[in-house]
């Protein structure tokens, strides 16, 4: 048994990027030094991770065309494309 994580490619704002298979959409995004990915509605304040855990709804981003998902929820996928307010 294998203990070394697969390899995949996912777009960050259609810039392809390596990462390991099982990290979070918000590990990824981390990883590339992308602290914050949206703003808030009213005051236009940067949102990204906060509690980690799917409880607070700051890290919101849109996946494979699906506004609304929690980074730091949902595992990447190959070719999955990951989208928000940031500069990749
Ligand atoms: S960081 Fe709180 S829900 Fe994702």
């Amino acid at each position: 048994m294998s203990t070394t994580p697969q390899r995949i490619t996912v777009t960050l704002n259609s810039k392809p990027v390596g990462t390991e298979q099982g990290r979070s959409v918000g590990a990824v995004l981390m990883g590339e030094g992308i602290k914050a990915w949206r703003t808030t509605r009213n005051e236009g304040k940067p949102r990204g991770l906060f509690c980690g855990i799917g409880a607070c709804y700051d890290c919101l981003v849109t996946i494979d065309g699906q506004p609304n998902q929690r980074a730091c929820m949902v595992e990447v996928c190959d070719s999955m494309n990951i989208e928000g307010d940031f500069d990749a």
